[in-house]
């Protein structure tokens, strides 16, 4: 063991484990160990009661430890624990297919699974760039993504996101790639109550890579409706439409990224139905199981589909998928996870607590270093100043105090806290979360 290494009374050997977008030499010095979960809440190593501010990595909207998830998983293992889908398929995939098609924005019939936000991403920049050589378009090769994305870290999802340090120790990028400008714009829109009135004309920028690169060259263009691990950046009144128009202008296909987004964060099964701008591939991940067991999705048009199925057969038309696409676990994951959020009325959930939450978060305005408070549906980013040469350390500061002293997990993304707790939150639990935050923030120089 490093002689920094503090062991944990739970987890005796630290060293071991190269975690993932961590400083691996602060955490095995300082760690901070979650050993079990139920409902809204965390336990530590210590036994401490931790709420869960962030849905654990955005992922579990219905909250932890749901027996149903437990049981669906118990009884698809018992009853078989793995099949292919190569050439030979089983009967829960096609099920979750089937379910998954009733939530999608209307003409998305079509899904295709993966195992993570990442294999979704590069999935659907596969299916765009293969779509337009299916139609003889075969020009169309360019991707654009944009500033503050983030869209994994596989190459094709690394090489269009547009967050500096995911890019830079990995020289080898894919080609024929550009970015639209990010739309965060806290001069004009600090302290906007939902989305932003300024910016839509930020859009415009895909007209400025179109006259750089000629636009029949363009396949695909990838964005999150709200850039979340990019800094919580929303899209302001408009803008996505007017990229949606742009697109159509052009030929240009739209791929919406929804891991975060999707099932619910919103209010509605999609960001693209809420926010009343439809894309053409749309991909997803973290909620379709809760979080609970490593899953996919990406849906696609049905034209997109049919431009696949046209040929004369019986070839594999689209060379492309994951030993575990639509594995069964995952699946049995997936669809008691829909359930819930069925029963329960989670996504209306999200709608009925969204002014409570907003005026929650934004309550904290005023407070020391705090430079901007934006929100949408369960989602909240706080971004405070940065110390002086130090980026990121005043906000994780507050994160380390929020976790081994207050029991709140929030995200340290830099300097922006970003909130998006499960949709379960009860009033009360948003009132200790901003009294908790709003307290540690004033007495954190
Ligand atoms: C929008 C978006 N796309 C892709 C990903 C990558 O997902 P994963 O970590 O499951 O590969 C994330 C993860 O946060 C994400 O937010």
């Amino acid at each position: 063991m490093n002689a920094k290494s503090k062991p944990s009374p739970v987890v005796q050997n630290l060293e071991k484990f190269w975690m993932p977008f961590t400083s691996n030499q602060r955490f095995k010095a300082e760690p901070k160990i979650l050993a079990a979960a139920k409902g809204m809440y965390y336990i530590s190593d210590r036994g401490q009661k931790i709420l869960d501010c962030t849905s654990g990595l955005w992922c579990c909207n219905a909250g932890h430890g749901r027996e149903t998830i437990t049981e669906a998983v118990k009884l698809q293992l018992n009853h078989m624990d793995f099949g292919p889908t190569f050439q030979v398929g089983h009967p829960i995939a096609f099920r979750l297919a089937e379910r998954l098609c009733e939530i999608t924005p209307a003409g998305f019939d079509h899904v295709f699974f993966t195992n993570s936000g990442s294999e979704s991403a590069d999935t659907a920049l596969k299916i765009a760039l293969a779509y337009h050589r299916a139609r003889g378009d075969s020009d169309r090769i360019r991707l654009i993504g944009r500033e503050k994305g983030y869209h994994g870290t596989n190459f094709g999802g690394m090489s269009v996101g547009g967050i500096p340090g995911n890019r830079e120790a990995f020289g080898n990028l894919l080609p024929d790639v550009d970015h639209l400008r990010h739309t965060l714009d806290i001069e004009r829109n600090a302290f906007s109550r939902g989305l932003p009135e300024h910016g839509a004309e930020l859009a415009d920028d895909l007209e400025r890579l179109c006259q750089l690169h000629d636009p029949a060259t363009i396949a695909a263009v990838i964005v999150e409706p709200i850039a979340c691990s990019g800094g919580v950046v929303f899209p302001a009144k408009g803008y996505l439409k007017r990229l949606r128009e742009i697109c159509d202008r052009h030929g240009i296909l739209l791929i919406f990224d929804e891991v975060i987004t999707g099932f619910g964060r919103v209010g509605k099964a999609f960001a693209a139905e809420r926010f009343g701008v439809i894309p053409d591939i749309i991909t997803s991940a973290k909620g379709l199981t809760n979080g609970a067991i490593p899953m996919g999705a990406v849906f696609v048009k049905d034209s997109i589909y049919e431009a696949f199925m046209q040929g004369p057969g019986p070839g594999i038309e689209l060379f492309h998928g994951y030993t575990y696409s639509g594995h069964p676990v995952a699946a049995a994951a997936a669809l008691a996870s829909l359930d819930i959020y069925q029963q329960e009325n989670l996504f209306e959930r999200t709608i009925e607590l969204e002014s409570y939450f907003e005026d929650a978060v934004h309550s904290l305005q005023g407070l020391p270093n705090i430079i901007d408070i934006r929100n949408y549906g369960l989602v909240a980013g706080i971004e405070l100043c940065s110390r002086e040469n130090k980026p990121g350390a005043r906000v994780y500061d507050i994160f380390t105090r929020c976790f081994h002293e207050e029991g709140l997990l929030i995200r340290a993304s830099l300097d922006i806290i970003a909130l998006s707790p499960p949709l379960i939150i009860e009033k009360s639990q948003i009132d200790q979360m901003f009294e908790t935050l709003g307290r540690v923030i004033k007495e954190t120089a």
